[in-house]
């Protein structure tokens, strides 16, 4: 009998990178050397006192058992200190923080969590696939929220329908963002309180580039606004910031009925974060401001190649301020045909902006996660091409 999976999955569009992953395989069975730019996972290690650390707690038996559900008491107070530290924002390790495995663990938890079927659930478009795909997996209606570049890939809470904003129960932000690279300052965490508490429903900030900032610019955190804590919370993550992604360790911190209600999904689907991978965080949650200087100069110096060599090849880019993303006009405007014929004639992969949403057609995004040489070869590829 064939096994029919649930509607649900039906429901869902092709995981982007999943294909991506597909056609950069099929020409690397022909023999290209392919150089790929599309997926945002840093190539460097992660810094070596984390490593140790991590050796060191593996040894010990007492991290071999079920970690608490929502974070050792050290990793939270770690936590803690570290949104004081960077943001000046006070929170209570017992109830204002839970560990996450990963931020997608919770950003895909958190519909679960706070929502009921049918609830609108408000979400940026370009954006991460994971807001849409957890709403509809906690059977919400995702409602786009478009970026477009002439709003400096901010939303218009003003475009967004009356009907949608009164009823719904949840919106995602993202800041620094993914794909755009754009950011957003303290006014416009204001005007997303303000628009939240009108409408009465709860606000996910996504952090997780909060730390890569480029010239100067370090991201502010929705927490830091005034009243923020009655309604919002943050995701934070060590992925992309300590170059850790396969450590699947980060958290959420903010409004405590949020994360408790976050907590109580966790508690019944998994059993928490290893803790010796908890252990090392908090390593990573203390590094000296020059190890995490030295990972945002790498970026930076990518970034000015990737700009570089666009313009070259009279493409319009405008740098980042921050993320390791560049996202610039697909020549043609179809982004998909755009990336397909890139990698047919050059061997290099980019992400097509539609793969992040309708609205992110027209566009494409360069993950600047290969070393500088090869960043070079690729970008002289796309100029002779
Ligand atoms: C915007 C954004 N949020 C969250 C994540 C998830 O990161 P992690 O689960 O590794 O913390 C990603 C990863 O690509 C991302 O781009």
């Amino acid at each position: 009998m064939p096994i029919k999976p649930a509607h649900r999955l039906a429901m869902l569009p092709p995981y982007l990178f999943a294909d991506l992953d597909r056609k950069r395989k099929e020409a690397m069975a022909r023999g290209v050397d392919v150089i790929d730019l599309g997926i945002g996972d840093p190539d460097r290690p992660t810094p070596a006192a984390v490593v140790e650390a991590m050796v060191e707690a593996v040894r010990d038996p007492a991290t071999h058992r079920y970690p608490s559900y929502d974070g050792m008491p050290a990793f939270r107070r770690a936590a803690a200190d570290f949104m004081k530290r960077r943001f000046g924002v006070a929170l209570d390790p017992d109830t204002q923080i839970c560990a996450l495995i990963g931020s997608k663990e919770g950003i895909a938890h958190a519909p679960l969590a706070l929502i009921n079927p049918e609830d609108p659930v408000l979400y940026p478009s370009p954006g991460y696939p994971v807001y849409r795909v957890a709403t509809i997996f906690a059977g919400g209606t995702p409602i786009p929220m478009p970026l477009r570049a002439e709003n400096d890939w901010l939303p218009d809470f003003a475009a967004i329908p009356k009907s949608a904003a009164s009823r719904a129960t949840l919106m995602y932000l993202n800041y620094p963002n993914n794909p755009t690279g754009a950011t957003a300052d303290l006014a416009f965490f204001a005007r997303a309180v303000a628009f939240a508490r009108e409408h009465n429903h709860v606000l996910l900030h996504d952090a997780a580039y909060s730390e890569i900032g480029f010239d100067g610019y370090r991201a502010p955190s929705i927490l830091q606004t005034p009243g923020a804590l009655d309604l919002a919370a943050e995701f934070h993550s060590l992925s992309k910031t300590a170059n850790m992604t396969g450590w699947r360790i980060g958290f959420v911190a903010g409004c405590a009925d949020i994360v408790r209600a976050i907590g109580k999904v966790k508690t019944n689907i998994d059993s928490g974060a290893f803790e010796a991978v908890q252990r090392a965080a908090i390593t990573a949650l203390n590094l000296p401001d020059a190890v995490y200087r030295e990972i945002n100069e790498t970026y930076r110096e990518r970034r000015d190649v990737a700009i570089a060599g666009l313009r070259k090849a009279g493409i319009d880019a405008q740098p980042p301020r921050a993320t390791f993303y560049v996202w610039f006009p697909a020549p043609g405007g179809d982004s998909a045909k755009f990336a397909q014929d890139l990698l047919e004639r050059t061997g290099v992969v980019v992400t097509p902006g539609v793969g992040f949403g309708p609205e992110g057609e027209g566009y494409a995004r360069i993950a600047l996660c290969r070393e500088r040489a090869r960043l070079e070869e690729a970008m002289a590829r796309i100029a002779r091409a």
